[in-house]
């Protein structure tokens, strides 16, 4: 059984891989630091919290995680600030929410003090892997998945949980093109679009390939009732400024319930600028990009941060914004959120989770 104070057993690299490492342009997920932690579930609790050297992992192929996706995951990032610290933002809301997606999809949720224990002892460890390149961070991937190997389709009683970290750049490196889906969904009321799953962002894969292969980026989702409301899309949670309202589709249970997105509503509220959380319907939207209302539109995420959308095209007809350049509140958000994340900006809300390490 894990006590609040579990030790977690280290086992370090003999040598890093660090040097091999290109940390001013590493893409995005494509390279892990030198350490992962592990835990198992089993006969009722978690056992064993361990840091080990980042690799393969044996598995049966009947794990039921192949099977039937019971998996959850959580994203969040800690950037460089100094060579004594490094920020993690708001991580117990991360938590948090991989506490709400285990339960949806009948995880047995990691004790919270237990999560953030690990990130901190893995992000000591692993510090040096955190880029000091602006605008990069390290990505922080937690996740928990079905480890029983039976094919039932039921669920699980033995689960892994892992966090495994990546240094990485911007998720996108232009303004986004958005193709408004009149035939796929995402989620409906009562399925998991709030989850954090792994099966939401499979069954995207088909329509988002669909619309890159017509020239969009990422498709934007509409609701699976009217196909009529805005949602999100998918990589990130999404805001429109309307004249001088920023409109963001409200958490109605279908959207995820970004950690970006309620610190851009804090913010926006916080210089005074009138935020709605409220149903957006893509003709709202178009109608707003016709009349030249549509001042701004851009998406927000962990891995996406504020990332600005350029085109959003609906039903034949196409709106663009800010063709090759960021939006001034756009801007003002991305260079607040980033200031506070890497301490070169106050930070009122007590966002900042400081890790202290030694080089
Ligand atoms: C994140 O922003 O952390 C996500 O998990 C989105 C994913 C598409 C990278």
């Amino acid at each position: 059984m894990i006590s609040e104070k579990a030790n977690i057993e280290i086992e370090q690299v003999s040598e890093s891989r660090l040097a091999e490492a290109d940390l001013d342009n590493p893409g995005f997920g494509r390279i892990f630091a030198d350490h992962m932690f592990e835990m198992e579930y089993r006969d009722g609790s978690w056992h064993s919290p361990t840091i080990k050297p980042y690799g393969t992992i044996e598995v049966e192929p009947a794990l039921k995680v192949f099977h039937y996706g019971q998996s959850v995951f959580e994203g969040t990032k800690a950037y460089y600030v100094g060579d004594d610290t490094v920020n993690l933002f708001r991580p117990e809301k991360n938590i948090e929410r991989m506490t709400q997606s285990c339960r949806r999809i009948c995880i047995p949720p990691v004790p919270p003090d237990l999560f953030l224990q690990a990130i901190e002892q893995l992000i000591k460890l692993d510090h040096r892997w955190v880029p000091q390149k602006e605008g990069n961070a390290l990505y922080i991937r937690p996740f928990a998945s079905a480890f029983e190997p039976v094919i039932a389709a039921s669920s699980a009683d033995v689960f892994r949980f892992y966090i495994i970290t990546s240094p990485v750049g911007s998720y996108y490196s232009k303004p986004v093109k958005l193709l408004a889906d009149q035939h796929h969904v995402r989620a409906a009321r009562g399925g998991t679009g709030a989850t954090k799953t792994a099966g939401n962002y499979a069954a995207s894969l088909y329509p988002v390939q669909q619309a890159k292969d017509k020239g969009f980026d990422q498709v934007l989702w509409l609701d699976a009732i009217e196909h009529k409301y805005v949602e999100e899309v998918g990589t990130m949670n999404i805001f429109f400024l309307i004249d001088d309202l920023l409109v963001t589709p409200k958490l109605s249970g279908t959207i995820l319930p970004g950690v970006t997105r309620d610190s851009v509503i804090q913010l926006a509220r916080h210089w005074d600028v009138e935020v709605e959380e409220r149903a957006v319907s893509i003709d709202e939207v178009m109608e707003a990009g016709k009349q030249g209302k549509l001042r701004e539109a851009f998406g927000t995420g962990t891995a996406a941060v504020v990332a600005p959308v350029n085109t959003i095209s609906y039903n034949g007809e196409t709106v663009t914004i800010h063709e090759e350049e960021r939006g001034a509140l756009g801007q003002r958000l991305y260079d607040e959120i980033y200031g506070i994340q890497t301490g070169k900006k106050e930070d009122p809300f007590g966002w900042i989770y400081p890790v202290t390490v030694h080089s």
